[in-house]
């Protein structure tokens, strides 16, 4: 069987002034390295943050992006996430990134990232992607992508992917 993957990218964009209350404000200080044990930490969104001192490079490293995963369930993709939750020096940086595997005839569920644009590139295999917009019109805007494209979905815009074919 083959396997299809993509790798997603979700930014906090920064938008135009009129429209900078749907985003992330700026930030206060370079990093906030999440921390589990809130005693000594500081509190700025997200997270706890670590102590600046005690952070490290591992604080902004994960490993094992290109391992294949499972794709035998009901919806036939598997959703690889790096987010905060593996990169704690993501934490209130506004970014994160996935990688998807895709069986035959997979599909990534329509859904919505109400604060993130998503900016997607297909690695191997083809992809049927689409997005509809927001009310009144509810344009449904459409592609299929080959190895290499690249595509995006706004910010809040519900969206899915599919793999039609082998
Ligand atoms: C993939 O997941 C299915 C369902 O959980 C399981 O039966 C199968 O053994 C798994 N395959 C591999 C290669 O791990």
């Amino acid at each position: 069987m083959a396997t299809h993957f993509i790798l997603v990218a979700i930014a906090i964009m920064a938008l135009a002034s009129t429209l900078a209350t749907a985003s992330d404000p700026s930030q206060l200080q370079d990093f906030c390295v999440a921390v589990k044990d809130s005693k000594s930490a500081v509190f700025v969104n997200g997270k706890f943050c670590n102590d600046p001192k005690l952070a490290t490079a591992n604080d902004f490293f994960y490993s094992g992006l290109l391992t294949p995963q499972n794709t035998s369930n009901p919806v036939g993709s598997t959703v690889t996430p790096v987010n905060v939750m593996q990169i704690p020096g993501l934490n209130t940086l506004g970014i994160s990134l996935a990688r998807i595997d895709f069986a035959p005839y997979g599909l990534n569920p329509p859904h919505t990232h109400p604060r993130g644009t998503e900016i997607l590139v297909v690695l191997e295999g083809t992809l049927y992607v689409g997005f509809v917009t927001s009310n009144p019109d509810n344009r449904f805007f459409t592609k299929v992508l080959y190895p290499g494209d690249v595509f995006v979905f706004p910010e809040g815009l519900i969206h899915f992917g599919l793999i039609r074919k082998d």
